[in-house]
């Protein structure tokens, strides 16, 4: 396992990280057994895995309570980053009540990495800077980090204080950050956490279709708005987003290497990015991915990668929001 700096602060993270939002979440990932996400936390961090990524939100805080579960005695050994809601960033006494809370359900005195999951007002970002550093000084957070922020809400939330990390989405799917956020992250020395690599499941090449997509992982601006579940009015692009992954399929089986383990690999060679956060279950599944980590491309093959979603970046532009047409992107 590789680890790297994240960002400004004094953590040296695993290049791959745990993403816990699965262990509890049933109402969108489906039905976990409580073994398999405790196995899966265990031999993560028997594979060296440092990072493990939550949030408040995470199935109403039971992702939290079953990642402190499933961490048990080897807490210390891993770092736990958890994020707290934009509704809780609008006071101070709101955002360090979230943050007791998380503790709580954790069952830990301190939160490794504390993420703002989404940009609040950014009229509002001094205070939550300030009450965040306050958490700090105390020890109840070690670092601070914020996600899907943009470049114009990163340059402001750097004026009001500082973070370690921005994680955004990002994948061979979905490479709006390379336009404007991820040189911000560069540019201000903040370490990028890349969350949904596998783009669901998709870019594990688990569908050739799109109708035979869970309603759920197909509610982003690749797809059309006529499918139930979107919010982003855009006519998609669907034709394109399964010739890109037929190419991509292509290019990994004259690899010889799983889709999953080449898109993981490809997120490791971008540039600013600190760490991946993958998520998973199974200890099945986790093995799989692992072998991502110890996969290093060479450059004529992430360039190859480059030029086959290259046409899906530039239709999908600018708008670093998944989920949200131009007029309603919540990134900015
Ligand atoms: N900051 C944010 O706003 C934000 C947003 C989203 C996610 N995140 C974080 O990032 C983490 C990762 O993102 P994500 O879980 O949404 O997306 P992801 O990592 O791209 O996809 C994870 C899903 O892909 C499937 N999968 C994983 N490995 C596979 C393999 N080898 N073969 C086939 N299928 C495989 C699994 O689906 P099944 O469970 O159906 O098998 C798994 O649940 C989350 O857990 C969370 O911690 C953060």
């Amino acid at each position: 396992m590789e680890y790297r700096p994240l960002g400004n602060s004094e953590l040296t993270v695993s290049v791959y990280a745990f993403g816990a939002w699965q262990l509890a979440d049933t109402a969108y990932w489906g039905e976990r057994a409580d073994a398999d996400a405790e196995a899966a936390v265990q031999a993560a961090i028997d594979a060296g895995v440092t990072l493990f990524d939550t949030a408040e939100s995470y199935a109403g805080g039971r992702s939290e309570e079953a990642l402190g579960k499933a961490l048990g005695t080897r807490r210390n050994d891993v770092f736990i980053a958890s994020k707290v809601s934009p509704e809780h960033c609008l006071r101070p006494e709101m955002l360090r009540a979230a943050c007791e809370a998380s503790l709580k359900r954790l069952g830990t005195a301190a939160i490794d990495l504390y993420q703002v999951h989404w940009p609040c007002d950014p009229a509002r970002f001094e205070n939550a800077a300030a009450e965040l550093m306050r958490l700090k000084d105390e020890g109840k957070i070690r670092a601070i980090g914020v996600s899907n922020f943009g470049a114009r809400h990163l340059d402001a939330w750097m004026q009001a204080g500082t973070c370690a990390s921005n994680q955004l989405g990002y994948n061979l799917l979905f490479r709006a950050v390379e336009y404007e956020a991820a040189p911000a992250c560069r540019d201000h020395g903040v370490g990028i956490l890349a969350y949904m690599p596998l783009m669901q499941g998709i870019l594990a090449g688990r569908w050739d279709r799109v109708d035979e997509i869970p309603e759920m992982r197909r509610r982003t601006r690749h797809f059309s708005s006529e499918r139930s579940g979107t919010r982003h009015g855009e006519p998609g692009c669907e034709a394109l987003l399964m010739q890109t992954l037929e190419a991509i399929g292509a290019l990994c089986r004259e690899l010889g290497e799983p889709m999953a383990r080449v898109a993981i690999a490809w997120l490791l060679r971008q540039p600013g990015v600190t760490s991946v956060i993958v998520g998973g279950r199974t200890p099945a599944q986790l093995e799989r991915n692992l072998a991502a980590a110890s996969l290093v491309l060479d450059d004529a093959i992430v360039l190859r990668l480059n030029a086959i979603t290259g046409p899906l970046k530039e239709r999908l532009g600018a708008n670093p929001d998944m989920w949200c047409g131009e007029t309603e992107r919540r990134i900015h």
